[in-house]
């Protein structure tokens, strides 16, 4: 098999990784790609996100299957085009990827769909936003509609400055187009937890829980990024919280797609809050895999990727059989002093070929670029160092062992990833 990966981001770098583990596979190609993708893939320069330049690139290489990783050329409908001209796809059309490309569209396909989530208001003007605001209490949430590449939520403790949110991205452009309209909503307290599903639009396939780790720095604190390290999978998610995630949003989702008409063959990644008394919300909807979770799901997943995807692609989840999940995975996310405000790029990354051949570590790239045989810094979060282990106590001291090998200028990292494993009830 050929395969043509889009993107290059750590995501997509533990999706060609895990992809060329695969008997199937003869060659595989990413557009754009990184400095960790290019030592298993072909790369091809270009715009990932433009419709007209990955078709004329799948033109020239002809893949079986193409997987898109982010989730702009989903939106921008990339999926839309190849699947015209007769490519199998992994990645949902346009119609499907508005479940992450309008906030509102989400909101109240869940609605239609008795989907628990926090109940919410659609607003366009300033005065419904006002209402909205009034009739709740804080915390405030306020989210954009659209895109904002993880800038378009908010949470406020000042109904003033909530005010000021809504004002902006209503009258003042603040977010542009992905602000005109907005979702204002109820506060949900918990712990926040990933569920990815691998879904062709009627089986599907629940990969392990993860969680994410969004602040900077330390303890939660600092301001909120990409996402700064994972692991998988969560210990505090027992059988029954896993079936009722499934019973009460993961199987009404996917049943409600198919209700209205909404073809999806991809990723649908169920963002979830859930409550000390065990209930679970969606947060957010997004149509693709999670990063920095890919990076710590795909390492313990004991399917083969590349078979999966493409029966995916094809319609034919059901013949697939994934055995269970044996390991644990936790990955820290080595970023650019400054991140994720401004910093500097181009600092040489010493230290890596150290790692490549120590058991149970795997580095993932993400702003990363190789030229004659050295990496260099090219983006904020720059390297995804994951450790596996029996459990996750294990993968933690793995990686935590390992990571200060791995050094740039101004080069930071959180020191307590995975180190709060207790479920909601403590939260
Ligand atoms: P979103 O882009 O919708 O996932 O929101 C980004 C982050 O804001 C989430 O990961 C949560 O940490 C927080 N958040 C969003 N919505 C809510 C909510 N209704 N209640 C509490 N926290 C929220
Ligand atoms: N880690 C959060 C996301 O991928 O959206």
């Amino acid at each position: 098999m050929k395969i043509l990966t889009l993107g290059g981001g750590g995501r997509e770098h533990a999706i060609v990784w895990a992809l060329s583990k695969s008997h199937m596979v003869d060659e595989i190609h990413c557009m754009p790609g990184n400095g960790g993708i290019q030592d298993l893939a072909i790369l091809h320069e270009g715009d990932h996100t433009n419709p007209d330049e990955v078709l004329s690139l799948s033109k020239r290489i002809n893949p079986d299957l193409v997987v898109i990783g982010p989730e702009a050329p989903l939106v921008n409908g990339v999926a839309d085009v190849l699947r015209q001209e007769g490519y199998s796809v992994f990645g949902p059309n346009k119609a499907g990827a508005r479940l992450e490309g309008s906030k509102a569209f989400a909101k109240t396909f869940m609605k239609r769909n008795n989907i628990p989530t926090a109940s919410f208001d659609v607003c366009t003007q300033l005065p419904e936003a006002m209402e909205a605001l009034k009739k709740r209490t804080a915390p405030y949430v306020v989210k954009a509609d659209g895109l904002a590449a993880g800038k378009g939520a908010f949470v406020l403790q000042d109904l003033k400055e909530a005010q000021e949110i809504c004002e902006a991205l209503l009258n003042k452009n603040y977010l542009k187009e992905a602000g005109k309209t907005i979702v204002v909503e109820d506060f949900l307290p918990g712990r926040e937890l990933t569920v990815l599903v691998i879904t062709d639009g009627s089986d599907y396939i629940m990969l392990p829980p993860s969680q994410d780790h969004k602040r900077a720095w330390d303890n939660d604190k600092g301001p909120n990024t990409g996402g700064m390290g994972a692991y998988a999978p969560v210990p505090w998610v027992d059988k029954k919280m896993t079936s009722q995630i499934e019973k009460t949003i993961v199987k009404p989702t996917i049943d409600g797609l198919k209700k209205e008409n909404i073809p999806f063959k991809g990723v649908l990644y169920c963002g979830l809050m859930i409550d000390e008394k065990q209930e679970c919300r969606v947060l957010e909807y997004n149509v693709r895999m999670g990063d920095p979770e890919t990076q710590v799901v795909l390492p313990i997943f004991e399917g083969d990727l590349a078979e999966t995807m493409l029966a995916c692609s094809k319609g034919s989840l059901k013949d697939i059989k994934v055995p269970l999940v044996q390991k644990a995975a936790v990955g820290v996310v080595i970023a650019s002093g400054g991140y994720p405000s401004a910093y500097k790029t181009g600092f040489e990354i010493h230290g890596i070929e150290r790692l490549s051949n120590v058991d149970d570590i795997i580095i993932f790239h993400a702003g990363t670029k190789k030229v004659s045989n050295k990496y260099y810094t090219t983006g904020g979060r720059v390297l995804t160092v994951v450790g596996i282990g029996g459990n996750i106590e294990e993968a933690r001291k793995k990686v935590y062992k390992n990571i200060e090998v791995i050094s740039f200028e101004g080069h930071f990292y959180r020191k307590d990833i995975a180190a709060r494993l207790e479920g909601p009830n403590n939260a």
